[in-house]
């Protein structure tokens, strides 16, 4: 589909998307974290995590907001199974709070938490929905940040021993099991830009973590295995295309080291590479390596996850912090509300690149999505054309991805509820499904009904019709 092409609200999603492509058995999902909509932050025997403590430090977070409340979800996620439900949708990733499973950070669990989410598989399970269940999405139990968090090998071990209890309670009715969910994230924007929890710049301590992120990933993949042996473990990284600013040779370094940063870094070791010789360079840090590290790492996975928003365009910037590149505004490209790059060829360009060169045997788009203004009309109804045109180009690109031989086996929109965006609190909106905070009511968007409608018509006319 031509990125000028109009999209209408009356186009039919057959003129935009090869829904045949896709399996008949694809997953079609939303997703959502834990701290960004469970709230009850203090109930039930949960300690608090490194987002309780970092969006509660002054200047941190938009507005000062904080995930206290959030959605309520913890309170309401029958309703929230109900929204699922009704927009037809057959799959849900979710993310299981640590804190409140294991409140002590390592230790004994807390039957309370564990009760909460069993509950909540069952619910889901009945209702016909396969949850997908991400251990680690960001919230750290401060307890062992206090002991000094992902810069801490023995966070690693303890993100297993975790893993694992989940995984016993879980494991006979929960089969997608996802590891860490943006590592990246975790490590880059948590311990080198500053702007995520726990809220670090200093770059040994990210590149640690870094590691740390990914042995953890691997050993608790072990764990999950161990534990619930009918697993499909995989891990979710978020990833961009790059592109340099120019042709300059100083600019294509630029990119490549970019790519090093956001994307080979996360995928290499994974896949048995190890991590990239020209990265390990650029951050001069020394790895806190021990024999047979590498090949935990590189424990075999089930399948990818792929988070996609936005690709990069970015210059070197010699005198920048590790890798020394700067992003740069392409003039007249669509952007959301983030101010993120509309490019839903950047989708189709990642799937076939996992399946290319990392030879995916099996691959999720866990997330992709769009915050935008939203308009709550005066009969309750919330208009989001920006977000329904983002949902349909980028589910066209999935689709020509999968028609180009992709493996790819399911699409988790994020997200399903608005919810707590972080740094950037509640004032960004990403749901299919409009949450008032000050009643918690619910109302499917525009864009939720346009899911619906396409989940429908795969259904309907999808493969197995065709
Ligand atoms: C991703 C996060 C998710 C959400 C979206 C917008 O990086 O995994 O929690 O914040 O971005």
């Amino acid at each position: 589909m031509s990125p000028d092409a109009p999209l209408s609200e009356g186009t039919s999603v057959f003129d935009a998307i090869d829904l045949a492509a896709l399996p008949h058995d694809f997953l079609w999902g939303t997703a959502t974290s834990a701290y960004q909509i469970e709230g009850a932050v203090a109930e039930d025997g949960r300690s608090p995590s490194i987002w309780d403590t970092f969006s509660h430090t002054p200047g941190k977070t938009d507005n000062g907001d904080h995930g206290d409340i959030a959605c309520d979800h913890y309170h309401r996620w029958r309703q929230d199974i109900d929204l699922m439900r009704r927009l037809g949708t057959n799959a849900y990733r979710l993310s299981i709070a640590w804190p409140r499973v294991m409140p002590g950070g390592d230790g004994p669990v807390n039957p309370k938490g564990l009760a909460f989410y069993d509950e909540l598989t069952d619910a889901l399970l009945e209702a016909g929905i396969t949850p997908s269940v991400t251990l680690y999405h960001w919230d750290l139990p401060q307890v062992l940040q206090d002991r000094g968090g992902w810069p801490e090998r023995a966070t690693a071990e303890h993100f297993a021993a975790y893993a694992s209890a989940v995984a016993e309670r879980l494991g006979d009715r929960v089969s997608h099991w996802t590891t860490l969910n943006e590592p990246s994230c975790s490590a880059w924007i948590g311990h080198l830009e500053g702007t995520m929890a726990p809220g670090l710049t200093d770059l040994t301590a990210a590149v640690r973590a870094s590691y740390h992120l990914l042995l953890g990933h691997g050993l608790a993949a072990r764990a999950i295995r161990a534990a619930a042996p009918g697993a499909e473990v995989g891990i979710v990284n978020n990833l961009s295309t790059v592109f340099p600013a120019t042709d300059r040779p100083e600019d294509e370094a630029a990119a490549r080291r970019h790519d090093g940063h956001v994307n080979r870094w996360w995928l290499d070791p994974v896949h048995g590479r190890g991590f990239p010789a020209d990265m390990r360079e650029v951050y001069g840090v020394d790895l806190p390596e021990r024999p047979g590290d590498l090949d935990v790492i590189a424990a075999p996975l089930d399948w990818l996850g792929l988070n996609y928003y936005f690709p990069a365009t970015v210059a070197d910037d010699p005198a920048g912090p590790a890798p020394r590149v700067r992003p740069v505004r392409r003039p007249g490209v669509p952007r959301t509300g983030m101010d993120w790059e509309v490019d839903a060829d950047g989708i189709e360009t990642l799937l076939l690149r996992l399946t290319h060169e990392y030879g995916a045997r099996k691959i999720y788009v866990t997330e992709n999505g769009s915050a935008f203004p939203d308009v709550v009309r005066a009969d309750g109804t919330v208009d989001d054309p920006g977000r329904q045109d983002y949902l349909v180009r980028h589910l066209a690109a999935c689709a020509s991805a999968a028609g180009k031989g992709a493996p790819l086996a399911g699409y988790f929109a994020w997200s399903l509820l608005d919810n707590f965006e972080w740094a950037y609190g509640y004032g960004k909106r990403f749901g299919l499904v409009h949450v008032d905070y000050r009643t918690q009511a619910r109302t499917i968007k525009g864009s939720g009904h346009r899911y619906a409608e396409i989940v429908r018509a795969h259904r309907e006319r999808g493969p197995e019709a065709v």
